[in-house]
């Protein structure tokens, strides 16, 4: 059984990919498990296109690379593109409620379940929240009702070097009551 805290450790950001294909079964199962996230009122609102056509690949690259940063994404072998689907009705009666609109987190919680079960297989990946979007969205031919949450590039790290993470000190983050 694979430890979760170890896990959580060892998942970075990559940007440097090996020059490695990267299997299709894999970024399947990257995908049932991000399908199980929980969400507000269950509401699921996402769905995700995982683009492996080595043809199709680079030109997403491209489209990460804006501003002369995330050069690395060149190296990507896959990416995922995460979409938000409009919220059900349940949701949205619940944000009337109290304010609170659940989906991006709901996305972001599916996100990292992508991120976790790819380095749970040996894959690295990185989160990529600077793209182009019109031009990805023409790209991917997608309907003006499935905006673009997030885009994770995937592949197989160049290196086994786990770097440490800076991060906020516990006690920052947390009260125990
Ligand atoms: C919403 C979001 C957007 C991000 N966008 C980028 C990006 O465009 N380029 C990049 O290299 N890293 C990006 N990152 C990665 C963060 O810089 C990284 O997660 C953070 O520094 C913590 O490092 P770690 O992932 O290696 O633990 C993004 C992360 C998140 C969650």
């Amino acid at each position: 059984m694979t430890d979760f805290h170890e896990l959580a450790l060892k998942r970075q950001s990559c940007r440097d990919f090996a020059d490695r294909p990267v299997e299709h079964e894999k970024l399947v199962k990257c995908v049932e498990t991000a399908r199980i996230t929980p969400s507000a009122c269950n509401a699921q609102p996402w769905s995700v296109v995982v683009v492996e056509d080595s043809a199709v690949v680079p030109e997403v690259a491209k489209l990460t690379q804006q501003l002369g940063i995330n050069e690395y994404t060149s190296k990507a072998k896959a990416f995922f593109v995460v979409l938000e689907q409009y919220a059900k009705l349940m949701p949205k009666i619940a944000s009337l409620i109290d304010g609170q609109y659940f989906a991006k987190g709901d996305l972001g919680a599916f996100t990292v379940s992508l991120c976790l079960e790819a380095e749970a297989q040996g894959l690295a990946t990185c989160i990529l929240g600077l793209f182009d979007r019109p031009r990805l969205r023409e790209l991917l031919k997608l309907p003006p009702e499935q905006p673009i949450f997030i885009v994770v590039a995937v592949g197989y790290a160049a290196k086994d070097f786990i770097r440490p993470k800076v991060r906020k000190p516990l006690e920052e983050i947390a009260k125990f009551i």
